[in-house]
């Protein structure tokens, strides 16, 4: 199996003799403006805490995520980053046949695969932007027996998403669990991609949420969950330990989630800077640009003149750090994504591609 994750940056350090804050890491699809300052003043604020235990009902951090959803506490799953609720929720479904998209994040093919599930894979065809078919999913999933679809959304590394209109009717349709990833829906039209309202009414999803990308909280491992499936919510928590969330995650995730100011200046940044880089790659002929709902994008290098490790190679004296996409399922060689960083940066890393593919 491919593993398919962004840069290392203490490697890239050690190997290349870069201070970390040097390197400008297009890889990891952190959001810019970093973390909200009004929560890092919290933070620092509260360091003192480091010797005290958090609360083991979290009625802050769960209030604030609360209002940030409009979704009730008995609904919301805490997790220390989401890729550990990916991992729970897997083993506890254990499911037979699981669906999964390719290309997508690659831990989910790891999980289904450490308990030996049998995985069908929905090749994402690259003509259509890798979107998906829904009669071409109900079919699949009928035909197999599933009893799990894992879905992104938007996805990595494609930046496709699926109207939740459309998810309502397939996850209504079929009598298997959804599990939906939306680590980067926030870089998106959440009323037009989030599934979390649909939780109200389809007994068979989970909705996963990261705060490691919109929020630029990678660090603190902060992640949560939300279902309407009492029985579900339960079973997962029962497996939960105590103080699973440490204080500074509680004390960051308690102030950022409500900062909306903040959450407005993100979102707009971001998509102003992506519609400017989009624009301006798409003059270049030997590359196809494909369409994004999320902070990052995806490129390929049409006539091959150079692979996408190469393009990378050629990136790093400058301590700029693309991803080359080799590694994951449905891709190939000439495939590479970058994110959205600060202004300058992104002018240069536009400015260094165009020079290189020359
Ligand atoms: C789609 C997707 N889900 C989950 C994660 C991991 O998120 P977390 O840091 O919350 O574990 C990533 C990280 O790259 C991702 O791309």
């Amino acid at each position: 199996m491919k593993s398919s994750h962004g840069a290392n940056l203490f490697e890239i350090q050690k190997e290349y003799g870069f201070n970390i804050d040097e390197i400008k890491d297009f890889s990891s699809n952190v959001n810019p403006l970093g973390p909200s300052p009004k929560a890092i003043k919290k933070l620092e604020q509260n360091l003192n805490k480091v010797g005290v235990y958090p609360d083991p009902n979290y009625d802050k951090l769960l209030s604030s995520i609360e209002k940030y959803t409009n979704v009730s506490r008995n609904k919301i799953l805490l997790t220390s980053g989401s890729t550990n609720l990916i991992s729970s929720f897997i083993s506890l479904i254990n499911p037979k046949n699981a669906i999964i998209f390719n290309p997508s994040y690659s831990e989910y093919e790891r999980e289904l695969k450490k308990i030996n599930s049998n995985i069908i894979s929905y090749d994402l065809d690259k003509s259509n932007d890798f979107s998906i078919n829904c009669e071409k999913l109900s079919k699949m999933i009928k035909e197999n027996d599933v009893s799990l679809v894992v879905l992104t959304n938007p996805n990595n590394p494609t930046g496709y998403a699926i109207e939740n209109e459309k998810l309502e009717s397939i996850i209504k349709a079929n009598d298997c669990y959804f599990m939906i990833d939306e680590t980067y829906v926030e870089f998106s039209d959440i009323d037009k991609y989030s599934a979390v309202k649909l939780t109200d009414k389809c007994d068979n999803l989970l909705v996963i949420r990261s705060t490691s990308k919109f929020f630029a909280a990678a660090g603190i491992r902060l992640g949560y969950g939300i279902t309407g499936n009492k029985k579900l919510y339960d079973d997962i928590n029962k497996h939960t330990n105590l103080w699973n969330i440490n204080i500074f995650a509680d004390i960051l995730g308690s102030e950022m989630f409500t900062d909306t100011d903040y959450h407005k200046k993100v979102y707009e940044f971001v998509n102003r800077e992506k519609t400017k880089m989009i624009s301006t790659l798409e003059k270049i002929d030997c590359i196809k640009v494909y369409p994004s709902k999320s902070n990052f994008v995806l490129c390929e290098i049409l006539d091959k003149r150079i692979t996408a490790h190469e393009l990378r190679e050629q990136l790093i004296p400058h301590a700029f750090i693309i991803r080359d996409c080799a590694s994951f399922n449905n891709l190939n060689e000439y495939f590479f994504r970058f994110c959205i960083l600060d202004e300058e940066s992104n002018n240069k890393l536009l400015k260094l591609i165009e020079e290189i593919l020359k």
